[in-house]
C-alpha cells in the first residue's frame, strides 16, 4: 500500500482581507508549489473543503479552483461537512493515495467568511444545525457550545478563569505564528472582562470570523521526493486516519464527553500504531475554549474532567495528562477559523512542527508525532482525526 506523505503545504493570510475566495486559494497554492514542480505536473485530483455558498454565492468550488490553478481537466470536487470540510478533503486525498489510484492529490480548503459580516457568518453557520429541531429556536454556534461549557463548568472543578487561560495560551502561540489572524497576546483579566457572547463564553473564548485558504499536497513517496529541497527535513507521513459522528442535534448527547472525537482519535492512533502518550503536538478544534478542554479528554491526552488544564505547563497538570502541547499554531481561537480551510491549516501547523520549521518561539523540540482533530456541526456531529509522524 503506498505510504501517503505531506509533500507540500501553503496558506493564504488569515483574517479580514480584501481577497476573494479564489485569490485566497491562489496565495495558498503559490506558497505550496514555490520552488517545486508545477501543479499541472503532479496533481491527479483535488478535493475542496468549503462550508457555505452563502458567503460568495458560489458553488462548484472544486471545478472553479482547479481551473483557477491551471488544472482544467483534473477531477475536483467540493467537500461539505461544515467546519470538518477541510479534514474531510484531507482524508479523501489520503485514501486516494493509499489505494494507489492516485499518486498526488491536492487537499484544499477555502472560506470567505467576512463577506457578510458577523451576522452573515452567524446565519451561515446556523445551517449546520437541524432545521426542524434547532435552527428555528434561534440557536447559534456560540450558544450551542455555551451549553457544553455550562454543563462542563457544572460537572467539573473548571471555572471561567480556567477557560480564559486557554485563550491566553492560544493568543500567545498565535503571536509567534506569522500565519495567525491575531498576532497579539492577551491576559486573563482581558479575557474575563470581555463581553459575554453566550454565557459562559465571552468574546475571547470564541474563534473569530476569518477569511482564509490552506492546501496540503498528499503524495506517494516518489512524488513527495520531488519536493525535497535538500534542506534535510524529515519526510512527514500521514500515518493514521479516523472518523466519527454523533447526532446533529445536541439534545440527546453526552455534553461533556465528545464520543465521536474519541472514536476518531482512537482509530487514527490504532492505524498509526501510536498511543496518546506519544503525541507531541495536537491541533484540536478549539472553536471555543471549552472545545480544547473537551477534545484533550476525548483524545486521551487528559484525564476526564481535567482537560481545562491544557494551558498549564505539562509538569503542572494533573496525573494522567500526557506531555502534549496543544494548539501551538494559536488554534482556531487565535490563528483563525476559516471554516472549510481549518482542518488543512491544522495540518500545515503539524507539518511545520514535525519538520522543525515553525518559528523558534513556538517550535516544540524534537516533535515526531502530531494529532489533528477537526469537527463539523456542534462538537462531534462529524469528526475527523489524522496522525502525522516523521
Ligand atoms: N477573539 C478576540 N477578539 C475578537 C474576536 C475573537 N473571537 N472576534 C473579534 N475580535 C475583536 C476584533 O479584532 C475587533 O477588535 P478591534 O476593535 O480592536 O479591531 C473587535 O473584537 C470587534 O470585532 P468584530 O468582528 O466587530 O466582532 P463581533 O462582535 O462582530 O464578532 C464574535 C465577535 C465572537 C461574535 C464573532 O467573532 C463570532 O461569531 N465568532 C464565532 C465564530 C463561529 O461560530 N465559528 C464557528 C465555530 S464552530
Amino acid at each position: 500500500m503506498p505510504d501517503p506523505h505531506v509533500a507540500a503545504v501553503g496558506t493564504s493570510p488569515f483574517g479580514r482581507t480584501e481577497l476573494t475566495g479564489r485569490d485566497l486559494f491562489s496565495a495558498a497554492v503559490a506558497e505550496a508549489f514555490e520552488g517545486g514542480p508545477d501543479p499541472a505536473e503532479v496533481v491527479d485530483a483535488m478535493y475542496v473543503g468549503n462550508q457555505s455558498e452563502s458567503y460568495e454565492h458560489q458553488i462548484m468550488y472544486g471545478t472553479l479552483l482547479a481551473e483557477w490553478c491551471g488544472l482544467r481537466h483534473v477531477p475536483s470536487e467540493r467537500v461539505e461537512g461544515c467546519a470538518a470540510a477541510g479534514a474531510l478533503a484531507l482524508r479523501h486525498a489520503v485514501e486516494d493515495v493509499r489505494s494507489g489510484r492516485r499518486d498526488a492529490v491536492l487537499a484544499c480548503g477555502v472560506e470567505k467568511m467576512t463577506a457578510g459580516g458577523t451576522a452573515g457568518a452567524t446565519n451561515a453557520l446556523s445551517a449546520a444545525f437541524d432545521r426542524a429541531l434547532e435552527q428555528r429556536s434561534g440557536v447559534t454556534a456560540p450558544s450551542q457550545y455555551a451549553l457544553l461549557a455550562q454543563r462542563y463548568l457544572h460537572d467539573t472543578d473548571a471555572t471561567e478563569r480556567d477557560l480564559a487561560r486557554i485563550a491566553v495560551k492560544n493568543h500567545a502561540n498565535a503571536a509567534a505564528n506569522p500565519r495567525a489572524q491575531f498576532q497579539r497576546e492577551t491576559d486573563v483579566e482581558t479575557v474575563l472582562d470581555s463581553d459575554y457572547v453566550s454565557p459562559p463564553l465571552k468574546l475571547f473564548d470564541c474563534a473569530p470570523v476569518t477569511d482564509g485558504a490552506a492546501v496540503v499536497l498528499v503524495a506517494n513517496a516518489d512524488v513527495a521526493a520531488r519536493f525535497d529541497d535538500g534542506d534535510d527535513r524529515p519526510p512527514v507521513r500521514v500515518a493514521g486516519v479516523g472518523a466519527g459522528a454523533n447526532n446533529i442535534g445536541v439534545a440527546d448527547r453526552n455534553l461533556t464527553f465528545v464520543e465521536g472525537a474519541h472514536e476518531a482519535a482512537t482509530e487514527a492512533y490504532d492505524e498509526a500504531g501510536v498511543e496518546a502518550a506519544d503525541v507531541d503536538i495536537a491541533e484540536v478544534h478549539d472553536a471555543f475554549t471549552i472545545s480544547e478542554a473537551l477534545l484533550a479528554e476525548a483524545a486521551g491526552l487528559a484525564p476526564r474532567g481535567r482537560g481545562y488544564e491544557s494551558a498549564l505547563p505539562p509538569a503542572e497538570r494533573s496525573d494522567g495528562w500526557t506531555d502534549t502541547h496543544l494548539s501551538t499554531s494559536g488554534g482556531l481561537k487565535a490563528r483563525g477559523h476559516p471554516i472549510g480551510a481549518t482542518g488543512l491549516a491544522q495540518a500545515v501547523e503539524a507539518y511545520e512542527q514535525l519538520t522543525g520549521t515553525a518559528t523558534p518561539e513556538r517550535q516544540v523540540a524534537d516533535a515526531t508525532t502530531a494529532l489533528l482533530i477537526n469537527e463539523g456541526g456542534v462538537a462531534d456531529a462529524v469528526t475527523v482525526a489524522h496522525v502525522l509522524t516523521t
